[in-house]
């Protein structure tokens, strides 16, 4: 095992290996194997054997027409990666996404948080107000998530009984959403203008925002067709004009006391509640859509072995502790431990970019680069935090990988956009939900085995995270 430190300072200073190819040509062969010859992992693992170097030069999708300039330094081993993180060295602004940026037309004429680099002064403005919106949400977390959960395995429960069969994903979207919305305005989003939709409402919305980088999985025959219908020109945003609306509409009319507060903070109402509405929909209820599913899937398939000691831990605490509460929740050891495997071995957004501010050095375990100003550099997640030179069999899921002395490894955890050793702050572009997602997360498997022994699914990987259907719920016999 090998740390930043020791490795980065002593190796020799390389070019960096590959290139983008011919102007237009390059990049659209890039993305045609990136798709739909080599699919994600290969096109990387194929790029890193070619040059033998995690760290590379090479296209990445849409490309022409959407992004003008596809040219990116990709950085696919732990020690290189964080250079993404240091924003007094790289920049954020309008990057989210990669190397194109959707239309603001979809967030109401503006740039939201996300898209703004911390180097200009809104960007900290409207982080403090969402960290200080959820620090005063923070007593109602737990009873507000637990309650949400039992609506889920009560109609989890319903189907495995009824049909023997439960699709997870669509119950989850649902419970979501109903989540961050009772969270922060006190009501169900059904009692709306958006309906008993508005996760639906929200998917569409996403959904034509992300399309230039997915790729819906046809049979090949379709793959031409789709790459020019989504690759060619951004959707526009006015095909999602009125259910937008909808939305704008209802959080305009529920989130009155948080507008009232964006105002004391400075931020104008209209833009707090765009940038309101990115937050629940985008970053909160996109990044739950994966996240709850992969949990679900990485658990039911490590086995009844480990469900059994998740049981064990999570009754006995509970018990000892007089109840989950927060104090409950950090003792449980293993659990903690299940939930960073998860993020580990299979972080939701896998992508990260930035723009270099100066010319740069960075280091991969065998070698430095140089890296130039106005450099495009791009980080793909899942093949930094499963570096087999940071982690012993990186490809296995390792329910205790993180108890006792693992914990030394968290700081190699990267899914909320930083170290997990490190908080999110007004300052940095780490994900102002982190500590909620880590509770959410926990608090799922505590629900989950307070209720049931055991558990089994059927799991499939589709570009958009896994999708997983609830075969068995085997009650709890104990507690
Ligand atoms: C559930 C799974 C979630 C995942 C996997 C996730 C992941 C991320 C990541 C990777 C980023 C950084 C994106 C980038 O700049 O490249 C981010 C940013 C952000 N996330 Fe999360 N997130 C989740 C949930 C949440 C929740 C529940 C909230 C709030 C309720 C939230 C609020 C934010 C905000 C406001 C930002 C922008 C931060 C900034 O611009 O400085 N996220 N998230």
């Amino acid at each position: 095992m090998s740390s930043s430190s020791d490795l980065g300072s002593k190796v020799p200073l390389k070019q960096i290996p590959g290139d983008c190819g011919l102007p237009f040509l390059g990049a659209i062969i890039d993305r045609h194997n990136y798709f739909y010859h080599q699919g994600r992992d290969k096109f990387f693992s194929a790029k890193i054997q070619k040059h033998q170097s995690t760290v590379f030069r090479t296209n990445m999708p849409p490309g022409p027409f959407i992004s003008s300039n596809p040219r990116v330094v990709a950085l696919l081993d732990a020690l290189s990666f964080p250079i993404l993180f240091d924003t007094s060295k790289v920049e954020k602004r309008d990057i989210l996404d990669g190397t194109f940026m959707p239309s603001t037309a979809f967030t109401g004429g503006y740039r939201v948080c996300a898209y703004l680099d911390p180097s200009e002064h809104k960007h900290a403005l409207i982080k403090r107000f969402f960290l200080n919106l959820l620090a005063s949400q923070h007593h109602k977390f737990i009873p507000l998530f637990r309650n949400c959960l039992s609506e889920l395995f009560a109609e989890l429960e319903n189907y495995t009984s009824d049909k023997a069969k439960a699709d997870f994903n669509t119950a989850s979207d649902a419970m979501s959403l109903n989540f961050v919305f009772l969270l922060l305005c006190d009501k169900y989003p059904q009692d709306t203008k958006m309906g008993s939709n508005g996760h639906k409402l929200f998917d569409k919305w996403l959904v034509l925002q992300l399309a230039p980088i997915a790729t819906l999985g046809l049979p090949k025959i379709f793959n031409c067709l789709e790459d020019v219908l989504i690759r060619t020109l951004k959707w526009p945003a006015w095909i999602v004009k009125s259910d937008y609306e909808k939305l704008y509409d209802s959080f305009w009319a529920s989130a009155g006391a948080l507008l009232d507060e964006a105002e004391r903070f400075g931020l104008k109402r209209d833009e707090a509640c765009h940038n309101l509405i990115f937050m629940v929909g985008f970053n909160a209820y996109g990044g739950m859509k994966n996240q709850f599913p992969a949990l679900m899937k990485w658990v039911g398939l490590a086995g009844e072995g480990l469900h059994k000691q998740l049981a064990y831990e999570i009754r006995t605490v509970v018990k000892t502790e007089g109840g989950v509460t927060f104090g409950a929740l950090d003792k449980m050891t293993l659990t903690k431990s299940v939930v960073y495997e998860v993020l580990r071995i299979e972080p939701v957004v896998p992508y990260q970019y930035a723009k270099a501010k100066e010319d740069l050095v960075i280091h991969s375990h065998d070698a430095a680069f140089e890296i130039k100003k106005g450099e495009i550099i791009f980080g793909y997640q899942p093949f930094a935090t499963k570096d087999p030179l940071v982690f012993e069999n990186p490809n296995e899921f390792v329910g205790h990988r993180f108890v006792r002395e693992g914990e030394k490894l968290l700081k190699y955890v990267l899914w909320a956009n930083g170290p997990e050793t490190e908080e999110p702050t007004p300052d940095n572009k780490q994900c102002a939900g982190r500590n909620l997602v880590l509770l959410m997360c926990r608090l799922m498997l505590v629900e989950l085995f307070l209720r049931y022994d055991t558990f089994t699914v059927d799991a499939t990987n589709t570009f958009f995270g896994a999708s997983v259907t609830v075969k068995s719920l085997t009650k709890a016999t104990t507690f």
